[in-house]
């Protein structure tokens, strides 16, 4: 046994390995990088380590524009594209750009590990 870990250790290294890495700028400056585990929405990560400014007051459902974010420039070509309900929904968000979504739309893959989201300054 000597030189190995235990099996659970294993275990542990794996799925915190897997777990990609999710980088939230939030208005006040300050930056957060966190693990985000894959399935989950990019709201859901902020809002499991109490990222602030993301309210999420509807839970995901497309329908209150408190999750909004700007998705750093350098990745709006690997996040997917938004379908017409979130289109609809980023007009009724604060300050909407061009490279608005909204955040309980997205969902954590590893393609998206470093993602940087900036905090949108959302109303609520
Ligand atoms: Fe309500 Fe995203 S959480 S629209």
């Amino acid at each position: 046994m000597v030189g190995q870990r235990p099996y659970y250790c294993a275990v542990l290294e794996y799925w915190i390995k897997e777990m990609p890495k999710i980088i939230y700028l939030t208005p006040d400056g300050t930056r957060h990088e966190v693990e985000v585990e894959k399935g989950y929405s990019v709201m859901e990560g902020a809002i499991n380590n109490n990222i602030e400014g993301i309210v999420a007051e509807c839970g995901g459902a497309c329908a209150c524009a408190t999750c909004h974010s700007y998705i750093d420039e350098a990745w709006l070509d690997k996040v997917a594209e938004m379908d017409d309900m979130e289109d609809s929904m980023l007009d009724a968000a604060f300050e909407r750009k061009d490279n608005s979504r909204l955040t309980c739309q997205i969902e954590v893959s590893d393609e998206l590990d470093g993602l940087v989201v900036h905090v949108a300054e959302n109303e609520y």
